[in-house]
């Protein structure tokens, strides 16, 4: 007899430790015949974030998971839309996988870079195996000014900047210049292909726009589920804080 939806979906939760949201999503993927394999196909597909950023949640997933701070029984991801306003590199969007979503921060080269990501994925791959690893280089593209930029250019020079600039830093001078120096990185992988044709795929039915975090509550309604991550402010005057943008 087959399983019911619900029961099938807590099964691939349990087998494979993910969370109730993306094996939803995993779930609606699988061939339903072949369920458990096809559902292990699928997580071994999954994308992860494309870029490094300072305050990105990737390391405390498991934990958020272990102290219940997902919803996953609450919240139903067919009736509730998912929100993530200060998206940054979208470790959680990335951990959870919802279908739809809409996505936003306040830096606008990243959002362009989601959505050149989303739409032109294949162009940008190609963009990215011409950067090289030099200083000259670096300095060459870290001062091109990318409002000047086509959005392709501007994405591949956000996450050549992002893979070979010193930790995977933003921060821009008062002028919005780029200003974190060469990272000295031995072999960066400046373009990681497999992983941004998989997160084109996960950003297909997700709204990515720039904006500032107060015109997601004003659309956010009952039922739905709003991931907060706000920047940190600095402890001191003197300590190094990374600012994400300029605006
Ligand atoms: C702590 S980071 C988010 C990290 C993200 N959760 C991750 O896992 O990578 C904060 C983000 O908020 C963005 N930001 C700062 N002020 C904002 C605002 N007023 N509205 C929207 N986004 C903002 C920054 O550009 C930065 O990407």
């Amino acid at each position: 007899m087959l399983m019911t939806t619900k029961k099938a979906i807590k099964e691939i939760q349990n087998t494979f430790n993910i969370n109730a949201i993306y094996a939803q999503r995993v779930f609606s993927l699988a061939d339903k015949t072949n369920l458990l394999e096809d559902s292990g196909r699928i997580i071994d597909e999954k994308p992860k974030p494309f870029v490094k950023w300072v305050g990105g949640k990737r390391q405390l997933l498991a934990q958020f998971r272990l102290m219940n701070l997902y919803p996953p029984e609450k919240f139903d991801i067919k009736k509730g839309k998912y929100f993530e306003p200060f998206v940054g590199g979208g470790a959680v969007f990335f951990d959870l996988l919802p279908e739809t979503a809409y996505l936003s921060d306040l830096n606008n080269e990243l959002v362009i870079t989601y959505n050149v990501i989303k739409n032109d994925v294949e162009n940008l791959i190609k963009s990215l195996k011409k950067h090289k690893l030099d200083k000259d280089y670096f300095l060459k593209i870290r001062v091109q000014n990318p409002e000047k930029l086509s959005d392709l250019n501007t994405a591949s020079r956000f996450i050549y900047l992002n893979r070979t600039c010193f930790n995977g830093m933003y921060r821009v001078n008062s002028r919005g210049g780029f200003n974190v120096p060469f990272g000295k990185y031995t072999n960066p992988l400046i373009c990681d292909e497999n992983n941004l044709r998989k997160a084109s795929k996960a950003l297909k039915n997700v709204e990515i726009k720039k904006q500032d975090y107060k015109e997601v509550l004003k659309k956010a309604k009952k039922g739905d589920f709003v991931y907060f991550d706000p920047p940190y402010y600095p402890v001191s005057k003197t300590a190094s804080f990374t600012s994400y943008t300029f605006a």
